[in-house]
């Protein structure tokens, strides 16, 4: 009898465990979501049911994430921070979340990203990182985030954003990029050319307006044309200076490196043939203009020497004796003579 009873009391404490749910949240077994928002958490609920698939931790003051955060709910699909007071993520903070497709980690107060915090997050399609306080990213991630569509870092203090690191994410189609302190600069080059692919192949950005330098400000980068950038003093060994050059403008004195990149090249019209029909065309019409021009001298020359013989055949004729003397036509002249 005792021991049944002891049998059911730890049966119930295990279901507990299993189906419990932290006392501040809402959960919801049929979608598997957990809700926690606007309860004034400071950290992770211990108690999470681990089947949990969507966790809303938004409106809360959690301040840092230490490694391994969320061991207790290796399923996780969705994870909502927004508006949490996150400045700091223990460089193992996601690890094990094997499955996450959604991480919203918008209004916090992150101020930089190593690539390492997201090595754990191969599924991750979506990242929010905007209206954070992110002054740089890192260059590159550890191993290409496949299946990243959305990547979204607006209202942050960004001021360059490597090429290199969008290329690790070959299959983003949103990006949001507005409200930074993009310098554009010759260092952003890179990622106009990169833009400009992207959104030749259909990608949606809400765009890059510059904050420096002076020149640029305010204006979008996208339109800022490309002979009016200065190639970078030091040509950087991640090949944004095989970018800059443009055959027939001053930035030729840069060396191409062997590996250039002809898929960034093949959008931009290449100026070389079209100069050079330019060149035939300016030929042609001059030789049309020439022509037409030694013809009418020709033609002005026999009428002066007709014109000289008829007034040396008449001396004293009626030229000298009309009250109009210029510019008499040849019947005029025959006109008025009898008079
Ligand atoms: C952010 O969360 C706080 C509670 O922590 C809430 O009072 C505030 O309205 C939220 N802000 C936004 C923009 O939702
Ligand atoms: C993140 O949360 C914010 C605020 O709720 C929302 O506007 C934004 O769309 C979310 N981002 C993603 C990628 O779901
Ligand atoms: C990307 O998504 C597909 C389909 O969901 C999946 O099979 C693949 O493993 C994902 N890639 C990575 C690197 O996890
Ligand atoms: C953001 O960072 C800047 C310096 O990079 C700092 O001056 C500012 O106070 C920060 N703002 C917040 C909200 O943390």
């Amino acid at each position: 009898m005792k021991g049944e009873l002891l049998l059911l009391s730890s049966v119930i404490i295990l279901l507990q465990a299993v189906c419990g749910c932290p006392e501040k949240c809402r959960c919801h077994s049929s979608s598997n979501s957990v809700d926690c928002s606007q309860q004034g958490l400071a950290e992770i609920p211990s108690d999470l049911p681990p089947q949990t698939q969507a966790l809303h931790l938004q409106d809360n003051q959690i301040h840092q994430l230490p490694a391994f955060a969320f061991r207790s709910v290796p399923q996780l699909t969705t994870l909502n921070l927004c508006n949490n007071s996150l400045s700091n993520l223990a460089p193992g903070a996601f690890n094990g979340l094997q499955h996450l497709q959604v991480l919203n980690l918008t209004q916090n107060s992150l101020h930089s990203l190593e690539s390492r915090f997201f090595h754990s997050l191969p599924q991750l399609r979506e990242l929010d990182l905007s209206s954070n306080n992110i002054s740089h990213l890192p260059t590159s991630l550890g191993k290409p985030w496949e299946n990243l569509s959305v990547f979204a870092v607006q209202q942050n203090q960004l001021q360059q954003l490597d090429r290199v690191l969008l290329e690790s994410m070959p299959s983003v189609r949103l990006l949001l990029l507005k409200d930074n302190l993009w310098q554009c600069n010759c260092r952003l080059l890179g990622l106009k050319l990169w833009l400009e692919k992207f959104i030749y192949k259909g990608g949606i950005t809400d765009g890059v307006i510059c904050a420096s330098p002076d020149t640029w400000k305010g204006k979008d980068l996208l339109k800022i044309p490309h002979e009016l950038y200065q190639p970078c003093p030091f040509p950087s060994p991640d090949r944004e200076s095989s970018m800059v050059q443009q055959p027939g403008s001053a930035h030729r004195a840069i060396p191409r490196p062997p590996e250039s990149h002809s898929a960034e090249c093949e959008l931009k019209p290449k100026p070389r043939p079209a100069n050079l029909r330019h060149a035939m065309a300016t030929v042609i019409i001059t030789g049309i203009v020439c022509g037409v021009v030694c013809l009418m001298m020709l033609a002005a020359a026999i009428y002066g020497c007709t014109y000289a013989a008829i007034t040396a055949k008449y001396p004293g004729g009626p030229l000298a004796q009309t009250d109009k003397p210029v510019k008499i036509e040849g019947k005029e002249l025959f006109d008025s003579s009898p008079a």
